[in-house]
């Protein structure tokens, strides 16, 4: 049996009954029901009507894959599987094999999705969105510690025009009433000298239902703010266009007009934070960043200014 088949002709709108399956794959029925319940055990969400047949839940909606392709032409390799590890593992074999400058990745499923420090980043089938874009810049790493607020505000702005009231968190969390969203997971290799390769990772929930009790923290997600099934085709396409744009004006002009930005979508602004950096923590008010994307601190003794590294926000 080859199970991206099933899977693919699982994605085919409507029910899919058992016996057609079975004639289509040549195989008995009991041995379609064993395949669909080892996709169940390996987190997709199969419903099973009688007297119908099979269907993915109404949340999970695969990818236009020959859209997003033809909307990247000209533009970016693609790269699309409809199950990886990682999107960003995926954009740094594809700089190893020097296949191109220019590459995005993006996957139905991950199933070594990872945020900062290694931690899990759930990412189950067709429901959210998950990409990486991969970036040969002429810029030196030190040149790009505010990249990942870019990237943040690149789509607080795109959502913001859409009526989503995105906050942002200082340096890579997305979050909507309150709650994660999405994150963004920047990674960057190269020595002290330009060129360097810049890979952008985002994940952002779309239609994953509340149901899903894989995650240890409050989470939203668009579907259940609007109250719709997300397109997220459409929105994958807008999040490329969008954030191409971004970067080619931080690449030439700096941070400078990002900045300014920053502090109507910043979660806790101007309230009492601490900062955590393994063992150590500051406390004091956030002021917002600074104009190379540090996190502006006023502590008991002055102002302190953090310009990254692994360290995590907390309200007090
Ligand atoms: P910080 O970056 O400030 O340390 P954080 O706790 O959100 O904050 P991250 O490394 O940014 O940590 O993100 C990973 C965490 O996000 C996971 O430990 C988990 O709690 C949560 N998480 C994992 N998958 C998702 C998801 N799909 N949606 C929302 N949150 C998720
Ligand atoms: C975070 O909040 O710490 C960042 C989460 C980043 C998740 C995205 S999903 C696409 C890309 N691939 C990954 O493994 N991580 C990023």
């Amino acid at each position: 049996m080859n199970i991206d088949l099933l899977i693919d002709a699982l994605a085919k709108e409507g029910f899919h009954s058992g016996q057609a399956l079975a004639k289509e794959f040549s195989m008995s029925r009991a041995g379609i029901s064993k395949w669909i319940n080892k996709l169940r055990d390996a987190g997709y969400d199969i419903h099973s009507v009688p007297g119908k047949g099979y269907c993915f839940a109404p949340y999970v909606q695969p990818l236009d894959t020959d859209k997003i392709k033809a909307q990247l032409k000209g533009k970016a390799s693609c790269i699309i599987n409809r199950e990886t590890g990682s999107t960003n593992e995926d954009v740094k074999r594809f700089f190893r094999a020097n296949l191109g400058n220019r590459v995005f990745a993006t996957t139905e499923k991950q199933t070594q999705g990872r945020g900062r420090r290694g931690r899990v980043w759930h990412s189950p089938y067709a429901q959210n969105i998950y990409f990486s874009l991969g970036l040969k810049l002429d810029l030196a790493i030190s040149e790009l510690s505010g990249l990942s607020i870019v990237v943040g505000l690149a789509i607080a702005d795109l959502l913001k025009q859409k009526s989503i009231p995105i906050q942002l968190k200082w340096p890579n969390d997305i979050y909507l009433e309150g709650k994660k969203l999405g994150g963004i997971l920047v990674e960057l290799e190269g020595a002290f000298e330009p060129p360097c390769n810049v890979i952008i990772g985002v994940g952002l929930n779309i239609n994953m239902p509340q149901q899903d009790q894989q995650i240890d923290q409050a989470w939203h997600c668009l579907s259940e703010f609007s109250g719709q099934v997300i397109n997220r085709t459409e929105l994958l396409i807008e999040l490329y266009q969008q954030l191409t744009t971004y970067i080619t004006e931080f690449c030439e002009h700096g941070m400078s007009q990002f900045a300014d930005k920053w502090s109507q979508y910043d979660l806790y602004y101007h309230q009492p934070v601490q900062l955590m950096s393994g063992e150590q923590v500051q406390t004091g008010t956030n002021l917002g960043i600074n104009e190379q994307g540090g996190l502006r601190l006023q502590t008991e003794t002055g102002e302190v200014q953090i310009n990254g590294g692994e360290i995590s926000l907390r309200p007090v």
